[in-house]
């Protein structure tokens, strides 16, 4: 084949590959161009990444990809390559980047228009171990008769296909990687009361990966000491906290805002939000400034956690403009800073949490994915954003194909929470983390939040070795039966004083009492005046120290431990078996990350070998 005729049966193959309206393939003066019908190198791109493009051009190979309103000029010069990405009514971007070996390694040199020399052609052997080749990620495939070689064992004339080389890198949005500096797409989620501590932050973020704090329920002292810390300890490593909504006490919301602000505090994950507050837009419209030619530059990121699209769209949308007046006007930020807010969406990340741990509406995740990322590019299209913000998945993830399927459906990034619990770093004791090394998928149970008992909330829990579910539960009902503790039957309060509480009531109300005196006393006070509410805070004691008991390994009370838990652990569990990670010790959440990250890369070359036909004779089974 000359020159000219592998290059237009290359273009029109990329055209098709990446789903641009027009490929230009250029190499050594030889130019060919292939036309489609587009609509889709954008998200192509997101999918497969800039890398995939790249081991397609072998070396001084020069790529031209158009679409409707973006084009991308890829040259190959050995193992990098200049990148230029253009939108039609945006910014021009340059930047060199690293590439995977080219899988054409050459293209013929046979001069135009000579006859092609008859060469018979030799393939050599087929991979012995199919699983392990895939498993090599950095090493492209190609594949010949429904079979893995090698690339050097087989002549381009006579490979039917290929499987790239998927570093862990590979998976979710380039985007993420870069906006976020991290390498891969993959978080550690918050873990309230500083299960997800410092230490698991920090052993994140030292091994490139991105974790949020978990600051929900602790004292502002204790959060301000980790966020010290965190931001002095590590640097330009990314790192994140979380800020979860407090309609009870707004002005710990606007508190812990102002030392997100105060020590550098990039990324903040913000949950339990149903409406939007000025704290968190104060947040977000405070870190943006312009650019030498006036672009907009985010530095406060925010990670929507959501699992309804009312409340995606929230975040999705700008920040709404009440809000932004309201802080111009109290001089919280410029009004070039509201104007730039009013033009980006609130979060660029939004975390779409399936059935998970703790506070979860347990929606699965097939259906919220697909919708929320629907509900992103309407509103992307309405809000004409340059950039469109990104949908990452949560909630049972816990093996590489639950990640692999996630990263399938369109996630731009995966986030775990309850495997990492049981990890080494978590601010948890062993005695809770050898309870959730044992737990099966439906070690699970639904139980009363504390944080919000009186309404009725729940939280997932685990269930194997602890009764928390059900005498929180019976709380719940004794509180909805009765207008306060007097009205409970002697004999019912006297069990309750002996065998659960293990003191009376008059002695939990002092403990209370205390508590809210130094926290909220006004809390005190409707106590005082509303029987019902004296005795939601004596509940709400016991909620407390159930998780209490739990993170201090309390050997008198396992019986009682909270334990946030979704069914990924048991799936985690499943798949640790048999595997360095069945032991705790080996159970540390980077390493983890790393593992189910290249397990689910390889799913993905799994995946492709068996669309281009491999494994039909029953090899990948
Ligand atoms: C022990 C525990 C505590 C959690 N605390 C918080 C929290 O304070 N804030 C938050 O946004 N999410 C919290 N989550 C949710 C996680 O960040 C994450 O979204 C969730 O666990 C993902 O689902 P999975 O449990 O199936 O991995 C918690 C989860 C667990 C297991």
């Amino acid at each position: 084949m000359s020159t000219t005729d592998s290059l237009l049966t290359r273009a029109a193959d990329l055209v098709t590959t990446w789903s641009a309206q027009r490929v230009v393939l250029a190499h050594a003066g030889a130019q060919s161009h292939a036309e489609g019908p587009g609509g889709g190198l954008a998200q192509a791109l997101d999918r497969h990444g800039i890398g995939a493009l790249g081991a397609s051009l072998a070396d001084g190979e020069r790529i031209e990809l158009t679409d409707s309103d973006q084009t991308v000029v890829l040259t190959r010069h050995g193992a990098s390559g200049a990148l230029r990405v253009s939108w039609t009514e945006g910014p021009t971007y340059e930047q060199r980047v690293v590439l995977p070996a080219p899988l054409h390694a050459t293209v013929s040199t046979t001069p135009q228009g000579s006859a092609p020399a008859a060469v018979a052609t030799t393939v050599g052997a087929p991979v012995h171990d199919e699983a392990a080749a895939l498993a090599e990620l950095a090493r492209p495939l190609v594949i010949h008769r429904r079979r893995l070689y090698h690339s050097d064992a087989v002549p381009p004339e006579a490979r039917e296909g290929w499987v790239p080389a998927l570093p862990i890198a590979a998976l979710g949005a380039p985007s993420f990687r870069t906006d976020h500096n991290v390498k891969a797409a993959y978080v550690a989620g918050a873990m309230a009361g500083g299960i997800a501590s410092v230490a698991l932050v920090k052993a994140m973020a030292h091994a490139g990966y991105l974790a949020f704090f978990g600051s929900g329920g602790l004292a502002i002292e204790r959060v301000e000491a980790a966020l010290v810390e965190l931001s002095e300890s590590l640097g330009d490593r990314s790192w994140g906290s979380n800020l979860l909504h407090n309609p009870n006490e707004p002005a710990m919301e606007e508190r812990t805002v102002d030392l997100l602000l105060q020590h550098g505090c990039k990324r903040v994950s913000a949950s339990a939000f149903m409406t939007l507050t000025p704290a968190i837009v104060r947040y977000r419209a405070a870190g943006l400034s312009r650019g030498p030619a006036g672009e907009i530059v985010e530095s406060n990121h925010v990670f929507a956690k959501v699992s309804r699209p009312e409340v995606a769209a929230r975040f999705l949308a700008p920040a709404p403009a009440n809000i932004l007046e309201g802080l111009v006007g109290a001089g919280a930020i410029t009004a070039d800073q509201a104007q730039m807010a009013s033009e980006i969406p609130l979060a660029r990340d939004v975390t779409a949490e399936a059935d998970s741990g703790g506070h979860t509406d347990r929606r699965p995740l097939s259906v919220l994915i697909p919708l929320l990322t629907q509900l992103r590019d309407d509103l992307s299209r309405e809000h004409r954003y340059t950039v469109p913000p990104r949908i990452g998945a949560a909630g049972g993830l816990g093996d590489p194909r639950s990640i692999h399927a996630a990263f399938s459906m369109g996630a731009a990034y995966v986030l775990t929470g309850s495997i990492n619990q049981s990890c080494m770093e978590a601010g948890t004791s062993e005695r809770v983390k050898q309870m959730l090394s044992e737990a099966g998928m439906a070690d699970v149970a639904t139980g009363p939040a504390p944080d919000m008992f009186e309404l009725g909330a729940h939280v997932q829990v685990l269930s194997k070795g602890s009764m928390y579910a059900q005498r929180a539960r019976r709380l719940y009902e004794l509180y909805k039966a009765y207008d306060g503790v007097h009205e409970i039957p002697e004999k019912t309060r006297e069990r309750m004083e002996k065998r659960l509480f293990m003191r009376t009531f008059d002695e939990i109300w002092t403990e209370t009492r205390a508590y809210w005196a130094e926290r909220d006393p006004s809390e005190i006070v409707r106590a005082e005046r509303d029987p019902k509410h004296h005795m939601a805070l004596l509940f709400r004691w016991y909620l407390g120290m159930t998780s209490r008991w739990a993170r201090m390994g309390e050997a008198s009370r396992v019986r009682d431990y909270q334990v946030w838990c979704g069914p990924s652990m048991g799936l985690f569990n499943a798949w640790a078996k048999g595997t360095p990670f069945a032991e705790l010790s080996a159970r540390k959440v980077a390493d983890v990350a790393d593992a189910l990250l290249t397990g689910a890369a390889f799913c993905q070359r799994e995946q492709i070998a068996r669309m281009l036909g491999v494994g039909r004779g029953g090899r990948l089974a």
